[in-house]
């Protein structure tokens, strides 16, 4: 496996983790007043959704098919930089989206995450898309 498949099952696993967690703590009545009280505006039922689907859906998917696309292709990936690059966008993206729907005053990274993690997605699949084709 490259690094960068290696990276992205290891940091899409990693935000499993806090996306179970953050699950357990929103359903357990004591944690889920807790969280609510405490961090009025913070999207939480969001940031849980998006730590488990971009967080750690999304980042095993590509990470498994950089490593299984160009063997299924027969040829080798269309860029290794690409992918590369597209693993730390994706990373922190996820980041400035999962803080920016938990901190109302920090939106701005929700924004520039969201931006970011359109960008990444677009690298990804323009890579993956011309290896298949
Ligand atoms: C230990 C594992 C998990 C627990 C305990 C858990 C718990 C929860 C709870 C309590 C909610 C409701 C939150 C709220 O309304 O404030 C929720 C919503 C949600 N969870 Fe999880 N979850 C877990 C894993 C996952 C995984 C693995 C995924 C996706 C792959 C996921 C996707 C979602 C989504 C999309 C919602 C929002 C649903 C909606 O729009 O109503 N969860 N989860
Ligand atoms: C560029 C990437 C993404 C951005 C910027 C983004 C942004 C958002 C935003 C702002 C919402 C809230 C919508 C609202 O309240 O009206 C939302 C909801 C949701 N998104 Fe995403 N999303 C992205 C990718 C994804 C992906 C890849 C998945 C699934 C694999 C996903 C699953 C969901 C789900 C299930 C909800 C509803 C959650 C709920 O209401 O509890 N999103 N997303």
């Amino acid at each position: 496996m490259s690094p960068t498949t290696i990276r992205f099952l290891k940091v899409g696993m990693a935000y499993f983790v806090l996306g179970a967690f953050l699950g357990t703590l929103l359903a357990l009545p004591v944690t889920r007043e807790f969280l609510y009280r405490e961090a009025p505006g913070a999207q939480w039922r969001l940031a849980h959704a998006h730590l488990n689907l971009t967080g750690f859906v999304i980042m095993i998917i590509f990470g498994i098919a950089y490593h299984i696309l160009p063997r299924f292709a027969g040829k080798p990936l269309r860029s290794e930089a690409w992918a590369a690059a597209h693993f730390w966008i994706a990373a922190l993206a996820t980041a400035g989206m999962i803080i920016g729907f938990i901190v109302p005053a920090a939106a701005v990274l929700l924004w520039a995450g969201s931006v970011a993690q359109l960008a990444g997605i677009l690298l990804g699949v323009a890579n993956l898309w011309l290896t298949i084709r």
